[in-house]
């Protein structure tokens, strides 16, 4: 079985939900450790509550982003990831962190890449007028949201949607190709190239929108 690391900042939904597909045996891998920049970060509890080592490193508690990437990056390595997963991770990861684990390293955004990086997608959705949005997967590579997508899945949007009515509808969606994605990987049918994202040998065609 693979080794999961699970970084989130917030209520860590996707993380409880990847949590119970490795339970299940959906996902061949156990979830060691979820680690949150934030110790008020709801998910942390939920993480104890379902048996998982659960524990923060508080970006407040250093002097420069770098000085905590590094330590970030000392501690993850130390659980010994085949797999490392931004679950609601809201830092900018620099590239002492991303190197370390370049091509182990996943992230959830909520937006159909490469529409809408950075913050406030779903504002920004209903104020472009939308007629659909939706949420990527990708390989986490230094720049931010840039990385090659892997798996995207698309929402409508409707007359007089808020920003709740999306964000359900998007986290619906979330909840469905995370665990599907992180399944690939940890089965090794999923790889970063230098070409792009590979699946079962094959180049992804998602690639050209990345
Ligand atoms: C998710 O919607 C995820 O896509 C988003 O944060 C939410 C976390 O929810 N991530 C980002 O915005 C990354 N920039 P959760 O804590 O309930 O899983």
């Amino acid at each position: 079985r693979k080794r999961i690391v699970i970084l989130i900042s917030g209520s860590g939904s996707n993380m409880v939900n990847l949590a119970e597909h490795c339970k299940n045996g959906s996902i061949n891998a156990d979830v060691i450790a979820v680690i949150s920049n934030r110790a008020d970060a709801a998910g942390l509890a939920k993480a104890e509550a379902l048996g998982i080592l659960a524990e923060s490193l508080p970006h407040k508690d250093f002097a420069t982003r770098e000085a905590y990437d590094e330590r970030l990056t000392e501690l993850v390595a130390g659980y010994q990831p085949d797999l490392v997963i931004l679950a609601g991770f809201m830092r900018i990861l620099s590239p002492v962190f991303v190197n370390a684990f370049n091509g182990r390293l996943l992230n959830i955004h909520p937006s159909l890449l490469p529409k809408y990086k950075g913050i406030h997608t779903h504002q920004r959705a209903l104020e472009a007028g939308d007629k659909e949005h939706g949420v990527s997967v990708h390989f986490v590579t230094q720049e931010l949201d840039g990385g090659p997508v892997i798996l995207q899945a698309k929402v409508p949007v409707f007359e007089g949607d808020d920003i709740d009515d999306l964000q359900a509808r998007v986290h619906e969606q979330e909840y469905r190709i995370y665990p599907l994605v992180a399944r690939w990987f940890c089965a090794e049918r999923l790889q970063l190239t230098e070409e792009g994202v590979m699946l079962d040998g094959q180049l992804l065609g998602l690639q050209g929108y990345a």
